[in-house]
């Protein structure tokens, strides 16, 4: 279906012509004074030139044309020579019930299917997962349900950092902590056990132990620095710690991440592709795009338009070791083998837009992609302490994901405490339904690249631009809907019908819900779910205003009651869609 700003684009270009005009100047905009029109048409100032005519002169004749079209309620010239334009009510109604007809409430998606990668998640395989990596797993989740809302074929990738120095750390600390283990053991003949030789609580002491230690003791960082290269050239000892560690530490980060709502298609990571550096680098060698520079291999990738200086794409150290480059480098080859995606999105750090230029460059100058493959990425601002320096625990450590879900969990429980009576096992599982909200919304109202504070306090409560503001408001509705049930009314599908609205704030609210299809498509162009989380906004808000305004249950006349639960069911229906883009869930009751 077409977007309201299309259909009325049509009328407004039909007028132009109409009027003897171009119509290409019709364009409609969604106005920028709601408090004088809806919608907006500037061609008239564009035609003046073109017909050497005053501007209002145009605008009065389109104004004209327009007059009788029943989906105006206004539609006039003002000086000195825009159109404004202000639908009326049972038009805007018939919109509504379209889209609460329409299988995607009117929103198209795009016009032919993509295969999507989302690389997203990025955690460091035995490492502890922490606030950093939260902003990437939860606007990739976002991100990711918008492109499969789009109609792609979507597929996600958690792309582990599970190949680096911190496995060499690992591996020599855990022989100074358990010497007698086999892997220590060069006369060591035959397999290795299955069992892992440490359990998820030890790996996770194991390796800040071992990289404080590094820091200060050279010798031990040598030994470090030995191992992850034995472990890249494939020596058994440590490739079979390496098992170990990878098994336990990927067990623990599903669980995490799956605690999150968050969850992906592949658990692929930098180790995957190892097998295939050294053949890329030979042929990126071969075809004169990477040459040596001072021992070591790099791809020129500096542009004359650059503003800032672009250096050299590093994809070989000259002691032959691979880098971060070169692993993403391989997974885009690994990836157009497998995949073939028309669309990567990549979401990681700001501080990482260098590293990306650099790939994508290099990936193009090698061909590794099609010219009209689109390599994007989704660079994410710091989440800050209220100090405004990056997020910390109390004594000053980096905070681990699980501590800071039961810390907004708990802000959270200490707010519904007194609300409704809730058995002690719902309650417990809404107030983490209702956490996660506090803090994915919180993450994602923000547009993705900024910087922003985590405040608890805020993003729990139950009034403002928040999460459970607007599961509030979704649970709201469905107890009126249930009450209206239980009652003995029906509001089956084919009953449901939206009628025109009879007040400002219905109008208000119709409005609001009519922006969704165009909300969508900005959303997924801009890979924004901040545009998601500022329409449902406005439109909790809208209802807000319009429930208290108008009574519902108590309305004598049945079919306007129909009417306005119609409203609700769609008012509740499309927050219901975008919590869900947003990987939050809802709850029975709060
Ligand atoms: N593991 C990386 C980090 O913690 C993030 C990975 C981002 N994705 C990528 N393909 N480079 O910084």
């Amino acid at each position: 279906m077409k977007t309201l700003t299309e259909k009325i684009e049509e009328k407004v270009k039909q007028a132009f012509e109409a009027a003897g005009y171009d119509p290409g100047l019709g364009h409609v905009s969604v106005s920028n004074r709601p408090d004088l029109c809806e919608f907006q048409c500037n061609g008239a100032m564009a035609g003046a030139k073109k017909y050497h005519k005053a501007p209002f002169l145009i605008a009065d004749a389109v104004a004209e044309k327009l007059a009788g079209d029943p989906a105006f309620a206004k539609a006039e010239s003002v000086k000195p020579g825009f159109l404004n334009l202000t639908l009326s009510p049972a038009f805007l109604a018939q919109e509504l019930n379209e889209m609460a007809g329409d299988e995607k409430f009117g929103y198209r998606g795009e016009d032919k299917p993509r295969r999507v990668v989302v690389d997203y998640g990025g955690a460091n395989a035995a490492k502890p997962l922490h606030v950093g990596h939260l902003r990437s797993a939860v606007i990739g989740e976002s991100i990711k349900r918008i492109e499969k809302y789009a109609g792609n074929e979507v597929t996600g990738d958690v792309h582990l950092g599970d190949w680096g120095l911190q496995m060499g750390l690992i591996i020599e600390q855990l022989r100074d902590l358990k010497p007698d283990l086999p892997y220590f053991d060069p006369e060591h003949t035959g397999p290795y056990p299955d069992e892992p030789p440490f359990s998820i609580s030890e790996l996770e002491k194991i390796y800040p132990a071992a990289s404080a230690r590094a820091k200060k003791d050279a010798a031990f960082a040598a030994r470090a620095h030995e191992a992850t290269l034995k472990l890249q050239s494939g020596d058994p000892a440590c490739t079979a710690i390496w098992h170990h560690i990878m098994n336990v530490s990927r067990k623990d980060l599903k669980k995490n991440y799956d605690s999150l709502n968050v969850h992906f298609e592949l658990w692929k990571g930098e180790s995957d592709v190892q097998p295939i550096i050294p053949g890329m680098v030979k042929d990126l060698q071969d075809r004169g795009i990477a040459h040596v520079s001072e021992g070591a291999v790099v791809v020129d990738v500096a542009q004359d338009s650059d503003k800032i200086e672009i250096p050299p794409c590093l994809i070989q150290k000259s002691d032959g070791a691979a880098l971060y480059a070169t692993s993403d480098l391989a997974t885009i080859l690994d990836r157009e083998e497998k995949l073939r995606p028309d669309r990567y999105i990549y979401v990681a750090d700001k501080r990482q837009a260098l590293h990306f230029t650099q790939v994508f460059r290099t990936a193009r100058k090698a061909g590794f992609v099609k010219p009209e493959t689109e390599l994007l990425y989704v660079g994410f601002g710091t989440m800050n302490g209220k100090d405004g320096k990056p997020f910390k625990t109390r004594d000053g450590g980096v905070m681990r994901l699980e501590n800071l879900v039961a810390d907004i969990t708990d802000a959270v429980r200490q707010k519904m405490a007194g609300s409704d009576d809730l058995p002690e096992d719902e309650m417990e599982a809404t107030a983490r339904k209702v956490g996660l909200a506090a803090l994915k919304y919180g993450d994602l109202s923000n547009q993705a690249s900024k910087d922003y504070v985590f405040d608890p306090e805020r993003f729990s409560s139950f009034e403002g631009n928040t999460g459970p503001y607007i599961l509030y408001t979704i649970v709201r509705i469905n107890s009126i809907l249930k009450r209206y049930r239980s009652e003995g009314g029906t509001l089956e599908k084919d009953e449901r019908r939206i009628g025109a609205p009879g007040s400002e704030v219905e109008k208000d609210l119709d409005l609001c819900l009519s922006r969704f299809p165009e909300v969508m498509e900005t959303a997924r162009q801009e890979l924004a779910p901040h545009r998601i989380c500022q329409f449902m906004y406005e439109t909790a808000d809208a209802f807000s205003k319009f429930y208290t305004h108008v009574k519902i249950l108590t309305e004598p006349d049945e079919a306007r009651k129909k009417s306005y639960l119609s409203l609700l069911t769609l008012v509740r229906d499309l927050l219901t869609v975008c919590t869900d883009l947003l990987g939050i869930e809802v709850p029975e009751r709060m």
